[in-house]
């Protein structure tokens, strides 16, 4: 277990920090080395070559610098039902706006493979802390998804740990999906933060999808579009962030695989300060 972090017994204690390493469960896959001679594997989305359930153990520090332990897990409606239950409250509780997806509509896009919904877990493995939902993106070989909720309860917030969460979740990405790249949205408040995190703002025009949001497009809180490499591959690396008019191909695809929106207009508002913005407006 890689822990670099950890108090030493020499010199000053280590700055709380964020520090994990992983670990598969025994239910999880076997080596490598122990596994059958196959044919070459294909690529494929996120959601197909991952065997449920999937824990990852984080080694996080708290205040006084002793370890604690955090469990990521890969839920399945069913099998975890449960549990699913406490992530699926959280989400509802936090999303709550019309154009926000029903737990019932997440469920099904869980069932259906296009969501993936991870929890963190606290150490008794008994309470949902926090809840990822990724989206698969299927253009271009899956090499991009989607966090598309990404929720700290309100208990736990602050202190750091919807920043150790989100750490935690690309390693996972890393290690169990073949995507490259993770996208994400957020309001201009959070940008700071999640730059802070290795993400970066994508080259292209804030989006609109609240099919109310005409009415008034100059206050509507629109959303960025930011990335996260999580993997370098050879095929896809840093630099090839700036690629518009992929972006461009894989934002209709996500708009229309995950959230049954088909036409995007780009208009140009201007905010109360005077200052002109393109917004692409979802529908
Ligand atoms: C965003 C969220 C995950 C952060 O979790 P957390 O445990 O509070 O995160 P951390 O403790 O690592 O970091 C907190 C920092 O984020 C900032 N922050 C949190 N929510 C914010 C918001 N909506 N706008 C701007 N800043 C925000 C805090 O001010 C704090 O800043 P600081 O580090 O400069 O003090 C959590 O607030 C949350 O679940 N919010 C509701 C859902 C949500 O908005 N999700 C993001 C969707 S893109």
């Amino acid at each position: 277990m890689y822990c670099p972090n950890l108090p030493s017994s020499k010199g000053p204690p280590a700055p709380r920090s964020y520090v994990f390493s992983v670990v598969k469960d025994q239910v999880a896959e076997p080596p490598y080395a122990e596994r059958p001679v196959t044919e070459a594997p294909t690529r494929v989305g996120v959601v197909d070559d991952v065997k449920a359930p999937v824990t990852h153990h984080a080694v996080s520090t708290h205040d006084d610098g002793s370890p604690s332990l955090l469990h990521l897990v890969e839920l399945d409606s069913a099998a975890h039902a449960d549990m699913y239950a406490s992530a699926i409250q959280l989400y509802s509780k936090t999303f709550t706006e019309s154009y926000e997806l029903k737990a019932s509509e997440v469920t099904h896009m869980v069932q259906m493979k296009k969501y993936k919904m991870l929890a963190m877990l606290d150490a008794a493995r008994t309470q949902v802390k926090a809840i990822a939902v990724i989206g698969d993106i299927p253009i271009l070989d899956h090499t991009y998804c989607l966090l598309d909720y990404f929720v700290v309860d309100e208990k736990h917030r602050g202190g750091g740990f919807g920043a150790k969460f989100f750490n935690i979740l690309v390693e996972y990405m890393r290690i169990n999906s073949t995507h490259s790249i993770m996208l994400l949205e957020c309001k201009d408040g959070l940008m700071k933060w999640y730059s802070r995190l290795g993400a970066m703002r994508c080259p292209i025009p804030s989006s609109v999808c609240d099919p109310d949001a005409n009415e008034n497009l100059a206050a509507v809180e629109s959303y960025n579009t930011m990335d996260v490499v999580i993997r370098e591959d050879g095929r896809f690396t840093a630099g090839d962030r700036l690629d518009q008019n992929r972006l461009k191909m894989v934002m209709n695809n996500m708009r229309q695989y995950l959230h049954s929106y088909c036409q995007c207009e780009t208009k140009t508002v201007i905010n109360e300060e005077g200052a002109s913005k393109e917004l692409l407006i979802w529908s």
